[in-house]
């Protein structure tokens, strides 16, 4: 993939990123890591240059989506970069009435209802997402030898902030609608499976050299229910990714029960919260007969605030589990908490790259 970005100079190499080679399964120098949510709150830089513009315009300005991006890249010496954005970003794009509250999160002015709600529902194009395109041009050209990962929201994570109307612990609305109209469920989270599928096309066109689906809410669901309300859906995004060649990372929180599940979704990778080690969760993965694969996590967010020798003793721990995987990209379990220590991070990064030296 980084053939097209002009193999001028070793720096833009991305054939020997250590990210890139675990996410296939292939020797890595160092187990590569990097943060979900390493770009925000917990940096003073990016409160710094945030002030007095919100968390979607910032989004539509490259000039802010670049700097951001590259903050936690320049600070922690991290094995990727990840798109500075959101998963309702591309709604907002084609007009969907949102805004994003800070420490609330998304919030949907009309939830949707009923079908004719879902007309507002359409993927992004290239034209309507222009800032996109040209940030992650940017990105790739400065990031050089560091991979950008591109991410958009899977479909139920999506539709739960639409149906709610904002965010919800118990996503109770989202699976009354599921069993009480899946007609509209179905036709609601095909639409979503579209915009995710155009959104992360533009990031991998322009440049991103590996993809996440956010489906960070799906734990909620039974396996059952995933089965029947979203596997197909999100099958559907990584399907149509297929094309491109680049990694397929697969993430949600509390999704012990459904790892099988989200592996056979489709992802090259499978994202794991730390509540379940990951050598356990390869033998889940596996236990149907299906082939191992890469995995990526699994750090408590917690245990940054732990001091460092149960911090360090944590990490030990994970990098063994992770021996049990074709492949082990450090991470945390879910993202940086806003109030966590920069230079704990920066720890964390280098005790993984000098305890999994090669
Ligand atoms: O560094 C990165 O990981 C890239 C940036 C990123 C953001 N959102 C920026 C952001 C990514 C990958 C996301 C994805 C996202 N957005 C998810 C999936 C990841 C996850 O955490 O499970 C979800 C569920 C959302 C929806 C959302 N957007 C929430 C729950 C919030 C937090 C609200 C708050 O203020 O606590 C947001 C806002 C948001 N997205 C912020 C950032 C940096 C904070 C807004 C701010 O800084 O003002």
């Amino acid at each position: 993939t980084g053939a097209q970005h002009g193999s001028d100079s070793p720096t833009t190499d991305l054939t020997r990123s250590a990210f890139l080679l675990a996410a296939r399964g292939e020797p890595v120098p160092h187990t590569p890591i990097w943060f979900m949510r390493q770009a925000g709150r917990s940096l003073p830089e990016y409160r710094a240059i945030r002030e007095g513009t919100t968390m979607l315009e910032s989004c539509m300005r490259p000039d802010l989506v670049v700097e951001i991006t590259l903050q936690p890249v320049r600070r922690y010496g991290v094995d990727a970069a990840i798109f500075f954005s959101d998963i309702v970003l591309p709604l907002k794009a084609v007009g969907v009435d949102l805004e994003i509250k800070p420490g609330v999160g998304p919030v949907v002015a009309q939830p949707v209802r009923s079908a004719d709600d879902l007309d507002a529902i359409r993927p992004v194009t290239p034209a309507d997402v222009s800032y996109v395109t040209e940030s992650v041009q940017e990105l790739v050209r400065q990031l050089g030898g560091t991979p950008l990962i591109g991410f958009a929201g899977a479909p139920f994570t999506v539709a739960s902030y639409l149906v709610e109307g904002g965010p919800s612990k118990d996503h109770a609305k989202t699976k009354a609608l599921m069993h009480g109209d899946p007609e509209l469920w179905h036709a609601l989270a095909d639409r979503l499976a579209d915009v995710a599928i155009a959104y992360l096309s533009v990031q991998v066109e322009a440049g991103a050299s590996a993809i996440q689906l956010f489906d960070s809410w799906a734990g909620a669901l039974s396996p059952r229910d995933y089965t029947e309300f979203v596997l197909p859906h999100s099958a559907k995004v990584f399907d149509a990714l297929s094309t491109y060649g680049v990694p397929r990372v697969h993430f949600g929180v509390n999704t012990g029960e459904l790892l099988p599940l989200m592996s056979a979704a489709g992802a090259d990778v499978v994202g794991v919260d730390w509540r379940v080690p990951l050598d356990e969760a390869v033998r889940r993965i596996t236990a149907d007969g299906s082939a191992a694969k890469p995995v990526q996590g699994n750090l408590d967010p917690a245990l940054l605030f732990a001091g460092e020798g149960p911090l360090v003793a944590e990490i030990e721990r994970i990098l063994a589990e992770g021996k049990a995987a074709p492949g082990h990209i450090f991470n945390l379990g879910h993202g940086v908490p806003p109030n966590a220590d920069p230079d704990v991070l920066l720890k964390v990064v280098q005790t993984v790259h000098a305890k999994s030296a090669r």
